[in-house]
């Protein structure tokens, strides 16, 4: 099956059952959404429909929404990481009152019959999962019981918040238990039932009532056609021969550079097409580095001449069909990928010479590579373990701030990615950071310091010292104690005061000789004291809902933790 049939199957299984099929909404959600910087699910466009049903004519609606999802960019590679990806999904809005809205019964007969009639998936490789409950959330019986009216369903299991309940998390949005389809063990539609609203802090059950699913197509196709992963589709088939073309090199050899060109330009080609150009701000910054990491990964392949563009070219024919705004936009999208490669391309070769000099990389270092020749701080740390040298990165934090002090050029959202970046949502993750390093020295030890941070709009990477993998017991104790300081709506104070009185009140992770002799003290309660330069939200309340999203080791008796508020 290609990508365009499947997705005409879907769209079209929908308009027989009663849907209003939409385009894509865009991928930037300026108006929509101003605390996201891309749209990241199906329902994003209709968010304001689960609450006031009224705003819609439709019930029912179904779409091919784009999507782009940085928070696992870095593992962008592997066989199963995207940036960009379609959702398919189908909402209702307005039940019970709602004409022609409905709920749990046909949202799940809809996803089966699609799956085993229409797709022909046999019933044996698929099971779902629901959500059996957890703290003042009720376990989702109903669904339980639609479940097990499935004769041939091969098995039904329970699972909690972490993995069977979805909610934007944020002030007034909509959340609720899940239903989750998997084939061959692979998770392919994820069902939620909106039927709770987030409101502070607290789960309400919502008058209105909705669904909202979303099956990434790229996996789906991928499962369908038995496919080991997506890269193997015939959404990536022609972008990886015209790789394999350029650069005279194999696939197969070279899969992870591959993997990342591909994906990268795809998603620089849907974000230009979408009215965003690279520059050092918010998306733009983002697409700068999809386009650069690309570039550099070209580097590795050989390529020394401009071929963002040739890439581009194909993926625009991949998708023409679906997304007129390729086409259309078809010339700003080669001129500005020229553009941003030739701007590279200049300090590329000079800048990796720079760099291999180097033997550890110390924060001027690294802030040198991104002044003089444009490599994001992302790339120098991909640069760095793959050479496997240490690269200081809250120096480099401090030399950027310095800098932005002499040049005057301080100001909100210079660099995102940890630097400068005084977003309502970053501020909101520096906030969080405090009380996720207070939870894990509650729940872990109370000798952890914080060894490396990094917090973009989208999500906060932190790193502790700690020897062992976390349980999923010991992460979901830490979520739950960092929702409760959210839910306690506790105030941030902040305090400056001599560093010595100071250091005296809080455990700091770095040369206390680095801090200035007056220092800022950032207080939760009795529960969080840091030495830190902000900014923080003023209130924990503001934060929404805290996730862990992934707990991993970053280097020898350091782990990594990636959260995110939703
Ligand atoms: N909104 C749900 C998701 O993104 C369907 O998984």
């Amino acid at each position: 099956m290609t990508a365009e049939e499947l997705r005409e199957n879907f769209l079209d299984f929908f308009k027989a059952k009663g849907h209003t099929i939409i385009p894509s909404a865009s991928l930037v959600p300026r108006e929509i959404d101003p605390s996201v910087l891309f749209t990241t699910a199906g329902m994003h466009p209709f968010k304001q429909y689960y609450l006031n049903p009224d705003e819609t004519s439709d019930a029912r609606i179904a779409t091919s929404q784009k999507c782009v999802r940085t928070i696992d960019i870095d593992e962008v590679g592997d066989d199963t990481h995207l940036t960009f990806f379609e959702m398919l999904g189908n909402f209702s809005f307005g039940y019970p009152k709602k004409e022609n809205s409905y709920f749990k019964e046909e949202t799940i007969k809809f996803a089966w019959e699609f799956l085993t009639e229409i797709l022909g998936i046999e019933k044996s490789r698929i099971y779902a999962t629901y959500f059996h409950g957890e703290k003042e959330i009720p376990e989702d019986k109903e669904s339980l019981e639609i479940l097990k009216s499935i004769s041939d369903l091969k098995e039904i299991k329970p699972q909690g918040t972490e993995d069977n309940f979805w909610s934007l998390g944020v002030e007034n949005s909509p959340g609720g238990p899940t239903v989750e389809f998997y084939v061959d063990g692979i998770e392919v539609w994820n069902c939620v039932f909106n039927e709770y609203t987030f409101k502070k802090g607290q789960y309400e059950l919502s008058e209105n009532k909705g669904v909202d699913t979303g099956m990434g197509l790229e996996r789906l196709l991928a499962v369908v056609d038995k496919k080991k992963t997506v890269f193997e589709t015939d959404l990536f088939v022609s972008i990886i021969s015209k790789i394999e073309e350029i650069s005279g090199k194999k696939y197969e050899d070279n899969q992870k550079s591959f993997r990342i060109i591909s994906d990268h330009i795809k998603a620089a080609t849907f974000i230009i097409a979408d009215g965003i150009i690279p520059s050092n701000v918010k998306q733009g910054y983002v697409l700068r580095r999809l386009i650069r990491r690309a570039i550099r990964h070209g580097k590795i392949l050989g390529i020394e001449n401009n071929f963002t563009k040739d890439i581009a070219e194909i993926v625009i024919s991949t998708y023409s069909n679906m997304y007129l705004e390729l086409k259309e936009n078809g010339n700003k999208i080669f001129e500005e990928l020229e553009k941003e490669e030739n701007k590279f391309r200049k300090t590329l070769a000079g800048g990796l010479k720079e760099f291999e000099k180097l033997t550890a990389i110390t924060g001027k270092d690294a802030f040198n590579l991104y002044q003089t020749y444009g490599f994001p701080l992302e790339m120098t740390e991909e640069l760095a373990v793959e050479k496997n040298i240490k690269i200081d990165k809250d120096e480099f934090e401090t030399e950027f701030k310095k800098h932005q002090e002499l040049s005057r050029t301080a100001s909100a959202g210079q660099f995102k990615g940890g630097l400068a970046d005084t977003s309502e949502q970053t501020k909101k993750l520096h906030t969080a950071a405090h009380l996720m390093l207070a939870a894990i020295r509650k729940i872990l030890s109370g000798d952890i310091i914080q060894k490396g941070s990094n917090i973009t709009e989208e999500r906060l990477r932190f790193d502790f010292n700690y020897p062992e993998k976390l349980t999923k017991e010991q992460i979901a104790e830490i979520e739950n104690i960092v929702n409760q300081k959210i839910v306690e709506n506790i105030p941030v104070e902040m305090t400056e005061m001599p560093k010595d009185e100071a250091l005296k009140l809080a455990k700091v992770s770095f040369d206390p000789a680095k801090y200035g002799d007056i220092v800022k003290v950032y207080k939760i309660g009795d529960f969080s004291i840091e030495l830190c330069g902000g900014p923080h939200v003023e209130n924990t309340g503001q934060l929404g809902k805290f996730m862990i999203k992934k707990e991993e080791s970053s280097s020898a008796g350091v782990r990594r933790i990636k959260a995110v508020l939703e």
